[in-house]
């Protein structure tokens, strides 16, 4: 079992600031409006009212038990008309006290701006936009490294090239561009996972080769899961990571093995019912604390 203190040099003083990190929280929205009824990604197609509540329901709320194994859940308001409610990472991307809230691409998704920004302010965030002519989908497309202060965001399908020279500016933290060049991994949570201690859980033909040069030059190899066609599908990618635990749709026994040997703690649930709207265990979770201080160390539970 990897160890928070020690990996990474951690100075004397950011372990004393390891008492100040409070328990992990994660926004969640309940499935009670969800289901297919529009086609906005490749998942979708041939799905419309294939998903039933019951089904969805109990998926979700196995998921949620596993986070509150080691996390706290927080809900919001599910709201009638709004099915993709459901995957809270695209509410905003949160930094501190900050949360940049989405831009949806299309206007299927739009209405939950302004619930997810009420949010934001409910719980005193304060909210930045982006301008209103640049599409961007917060935690689905930017991600913190958990390695240093970095943040990947994507583009491509979804969120704007442009957003993130913008995120940038705005939170003061470098933005690595990556480029999603195949439509089945639509957001970057879909193919794309910092895990603690640094590593990355990623499907790299899901982007271009420049981006891959990126990742390989940004991230050591020996930190590099990267995972096969069949586990991609399965969204192994759409992770959520809690210290050494990850919660995530059923992997192949090949892809268990070597997140065991990297020392995280796997914990499968099924997902099939949120796979048909393109959705896994990652979206359907924001994690509302994210200090900027200590970012590779805060996803330990205190
Ligand atoms: N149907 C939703 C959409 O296409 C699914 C969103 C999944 N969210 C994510 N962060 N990957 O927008």
């Amino acid at each position: 079992m990897r160890c928070a203190i020690g990996h990474k040099g951690a100075t004397l003083s950011a372990i004393t600031s390891l008492a100040m990190i409070e328990t992990l929280r994660f926004l969640m929205c309940k499935p009670e409006y969800f289901g297919v009824s529009y086609v906005i990604n490749p998942w979708m197609k041939g799905n419309i009212n294939q998903t039933t509540l019951e089904r969805a329901t109990h998926q979700w709320n196995a998921l949620v038990s596993a986070v509150e194994g080691l996390a706290q859940v927080e809900l919001i308001e599910p709201q009638p008309g709004l099915p993709d409610m459901v995957f809270t990472a695209n509410a905003g991307f949160i930094l501190d006290d900050t949360a940049v809230i989405s831009r949806f691409r299309f206007a299927e998704r739009q209405g939950e701006e302004a619930h997810f920004e009420r949010w934001f302010r409910s719980r005193r965030f304060s909210v930045l936009r982006m301008p209103d002519d640049i599409p961007f989908e917060g935690a689905g497309d930017a991600l913190l490294d958990r390695g240093t202060l970095r943040i990947w965001a994507a583009w491509g399908h979804r969120s704007a090239r442009t957003s993130h020279d913008i995120l940038a500016k705005m939170l003061g933290v470098e933005v690595v561009s990556l480029r999603l060049v195949d439509e089945r991994f639509y957001h970057l949570d879909t193919c794309f996972c910092p895990l603690d201690g640094g590593y990355l859980l990623y499907y790299p033909p899901a982007f271009d080769a420049q981006s891959n040069v990126i990742i390989e030059r940004l991230v050591p190899h020996e930190l590099r899961v990267a995972i096969e066609e069949d586990d991609a599908l399965q969204f192994a990618c759409n992770a959520v990571n809690i210290g050494d635990t990850i919660i995530m749709n059923k992997i192949s026994e090949e892809l268990l093995k070597r997140l065991q040997a990297a020392g995280f703690a796997v914990i499968e649930r099924e997902m099939t019912e949120f796979l048909k709207a393109g959705g896994a265990a990652k979206c359907l979770t924001l994690r509302v604390n994210e200090p900027r201080q200590l970012s590779w160390m805060a996803s330990r539970t205190a």
